[in-house]
C-alpha cells in the first residue's frame, strides 16, 4: 500500500491506498474551526497545528485500515504548491517515515494530486480529458493526456474560484470556508435577483477580483434591515457568476483542445450548481473534492520514487512548479 501524506493549506491529512487504487482509509483533520475567527487560514497557526496532528493523523489512517507499517511499501507527499512552513512538516513526517523503513519516497505536487482524486476506484476515470481545477488557492484549466501529469491551459489572474467563494462569504456575514455556506444558502435564493457581470480577459484565463469588489458595492447599498432579508438572493446570484465564469472558460477551452471528456476536481468542485452544469464530466467524488491525502497517494501510483536515503535533502516549494 502507498502511505499518502497531505498537509499544504489547513487539513492534515493521511490515508492509505492500494497499488490497485482503492481507497483503504482516508483521514482528513480540518482546522478551519482553529483559522475561522481570523477569516483565513493564518500559516503560523497551521504549521503548528500539522506539528501536533500529523502523527495521530497518520497512526489513525493505519488503525482505520486496520494495518501497520509493515504494509506499506512507499510513501506519498504533497511536496508543494502550498504554505511552506505547512508543506514542510508533512515532508519532514514523510521523510522520517520512510528513511525508518528504507522505503522510496515519492513527491507529488498538489494540483496533479487534485487529478488523480479522479484516478481511484471505484469509478476511475481515464484520461485523455480537459480538467477543470477550482480550489481555495488554484483556478487553473488543464489538458490531461495521462495519468502523469498536465499541461496548463489557463489560470486566474487573480483570486482563486475558491478564494471568491470565501470572500463573497465573508461580506456576506457567513462563516469560513464560505463556498459551502453560499453553495446552501443559495439553494434559498433567487439568481437572476442581482446582475454580477464577471470579468472576460483574454485567452483561457479567469478572473474574479472585480466579482467580489462588486459583491461589496451591493451590500454597502443596501440597508441593513434588507440585507439580511436579501442575503440568499445575493449568495445565488454571486455564485451564478462564479459558476457561468467557470462553464464558459471549461467549454471554450474544451472547444480549443477538441476535448471529449471535461474533469472537475478541487474544493470548487463540490458546488452543487457547478455539478449540475456539467452532465456526463468527470466529477471528483464529493469526499474527494477538498484536500485529502487518497489523492497525493493516488497521484504517486503513477510517479517515480525517490529510493532511500536520497530523498532527506529535499526541499518544499510554495508556488507553482515550473
Ligand atoms: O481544494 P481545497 O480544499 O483547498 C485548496 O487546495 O485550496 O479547496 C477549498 C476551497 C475553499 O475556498 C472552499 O470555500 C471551496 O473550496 N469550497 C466550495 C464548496 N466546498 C468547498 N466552493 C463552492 N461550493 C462548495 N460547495
Ligand atoms: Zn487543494
Amino acid at each position: 500500500m502507498i502511505l499518502g501524506l497531505e498537509t499544504s493549506c489547513d487539513e492534515t491529512a493521511a490515508a492509505l491506498v492500494t497499488d490497485d487504487a482503492r481507497i483503504v482509509s482516508n483521514v482528513v483533520s480540518s482546522q478551519a474551526e482553529l483559522h475561522a475567527r481570523y477569516g483565513g487560514v493564518v500559516p503560523e497557526i497551521a504549521s503548528r497545528r500539522h506539528l501536533e496532528l500529523v502523527v495521530p493523523v497518520v497512526r489513525e489512517a493505519l488503525t482505520e485500515a486496520d494495518a501497520s507499517l509493515d504494509d506499506v511499501t512507499r510513501v506519498a507527499v504533497t511536496r508543494g504548491p502550498g504554505l511552506i512552513g505547512a508543506l514542510l512538516v508533512g515532508l519532514s513526517a514523510a521523510k522520517a517515515i520512510a528513511w525508518a523503513r528504507r522505503l522510496p519516497l515519492i513527491a507529488v505536487d498538489h494540483l496533479h494530486g487534485h487529478v488523480a482524486s479522479l484516478f481511484l476506484e471505484p469509478d476511475a476515470a481515464e484520461p485523455p480529458f480537459l480538467c477543470l481545477l477550482a480550489s481555495g488557492g488554484h483556478t487553473l484549466l488543464l489538458d490531461v493526456r495521462d495519468h502523469s501529469g498536465f499541461r496548463v491551459l489557463g489560470t486566474t489572474l487573480d483570486d482563486a474560484a475558491g478564494e471568491a467563494f470565501d470572500k463573497g462569504a465573508r461580506l456576506l456575514g457567513l462563516g469560513y470556508p464560505g463556498g459551502a455556506e453560499i453553495d446552501r444558502l443559495a439553494r434559498e435564493g433567487d439568481a437572476e435577483a442581482y446582475d454580477f457581470p464577471v470579468a472576460r480577459v483574454p485567452g483561457l484565463d479567469f478572473s474574479f477580483s472585480g466579482l467580489k469588489t462588486a459583491l461589496l458595492y451591493k451590500v454597502r447599498e443596501l440597508p441593513p434591515e434588507e440585507l439580511a432579508t436579501r442575503r440568499a438572493d445575493l449568495a445565488a446570484s454571486y455564485q451564478r457568476a462564479i459558476v457561468t465564469a467557470l462553464l464558459g472558460r471549461t467549454s471554450e477551452a474544451a472547444k480549443q483542445i477538441g476535448a471529449e471528456r471535461i474533469a472537475v476536481v478541487g474544493g470548487v468542485a463540490a458546488n452543487s450548481e457547478l455539478r449540475v452544469g456539467l452532465p456526463g464530466a468527470f466529477l471528483a467524488p464529493l469526499p474527494l473534492c477538498t484536500d485529502n491525502a487518497a489523492m497525493i497517494a493516488s497521484a504517486g501510483r503513477f510517479l517515480e520514487g525517490i529510493p532511500y536515503p536520497r530523498y532527506l535533502a529535499l526541499d518544499a516549494y510554495a508556488s507553482l512548479a515550473a
